[in-house]
């Protein structure tokens, strides 16, 4: 896929050293938002979820990334798979609820059955197609310090050992992995999924009770954690087309702490920043942010 003439440009400034001058289609524009899809947000690894979310074998949640469906599932011997909410009768999500029981996975649709593992236990067609293109496409998925990362670039057989994932070791607080995960909100705008990141970058100090924060923990493109000794916050842009943007937080904290019921200062700040035109001109992509840009979206 040729990269779009308004995603072009920037690489080509970046390496005249000119000023950038950003093309408005860099915000609205399909072709672009379809190039960044393929080139961007598919990037490894995506932090999703706290493991809280999903210890009991038997269950599943649903979550979006990449403008994909995916259900990550605990399976009967306790491992977690990351699943295309895709049927493969017909294409339409197997699933609708955001979790429920996974001992079989019933699409609604025509009522084919999969197992948690992703394999088609109803109707059974092996005896006339290869078994291995009877399940559910997934996806390698990884639980590190308490988090689950996935990767949306491959399927789950491409990947026999994880590379590990790095996170700078003195700042992941050690009661992570056993973190009480105290809020879980999503919010949604209409600003496009780059000045959506920026305003997160920018703004530390909302995902922080600590006035003086100022840096995150980055993991993949669109994933990144506010961490201090006594809270914690996963944050997730979540591009849904180049004008709706999710941001979603995870709030965790020691084991034990009471979940949380304080004002909502992701939610005023959103609301003040206002439309994208105003959020542009608050929290401006700047060279930096088009230096990180251009290293996914020249890398093909
Ligand atoms: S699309 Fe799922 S059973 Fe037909």
């Amino acid at each position: 896929m040729d990269l779009p003439d308004s995603i072009a440009a920037i690489g080509e400034q970046l390496g005249a050293d000119r000023e950038i001058v950003a093309d408005p289609r860099l915000l609205n524009s399909a072709d672009v938002f379809a190039a960044e899809r393929q080139r961007l947000f598919l990037r490894p690894w995506v932090a999703v979820d706290h493991q809280s979310r999903i210890e009991e074998p038997g269950r599943y949640v649903r979550f979006e990334a990449a403008t994909r469906s995916i259900l990550l599932v605990r399976d009967a011997e306790g491992e977690l798979r990351a699943l295309r909410n895709v049927c493969i009768h017909a294409g339409y999500p197997v699933c609708e609820a955001e979790e429920g029981p996974a001992d079989r996975l019933i699409c609604p649709y025509h009522g084919w059955e999969f197992a948690a593992d992703g394999r088609l236990v109803e109707p059974d067609l092996s005896a006339r197609i290869d078994p291995a293109r009877l399940r559910l496409a997934s996806h390698p998925v990884y639980v590190r310090d308490g988090l689950i990362f996935v990767d949306l670039s491959k399927p789950a057989a491409a990947t026999d050992e994880v590379e590990d994932i790095s996170i700078t070791p003195d700042i992941v607080p050690d009661w992570l992995p056993e973190a009480n995960v105290t809020a879980r909100s999503r919010y949604a705008t209409n600003w496009n999924w780059k000045l959506a990141l920026q305003f997160v970058r920018s703004s530390p100090h909302l995902f922080s009770h600590d006035p003086e924060s100022d840096d995150f923990v980055v993991f993949g493109p669109l994933s990144l954690m506010s961490a201090q000794p006594n809270r914690a916050i996963l944050v997730r842009v979540i591009p849904r087309s180049a004008a709706h943007t999710d941001i979603q937080i995870i709030r965790m904290a020691p084991p034990a702490t009471p979940l949380e019921n304080g004002p909502d200062r992701l939610a005023e700040a959103l609301r003040q920043a206002g439309d994208a035109e105003t959020v542009a001109e608050g929290a401006p992509l700047d060279r930096d942010f088009f230096s990180w840009y251009w290293s996914f979206m020249s890398a093909g």
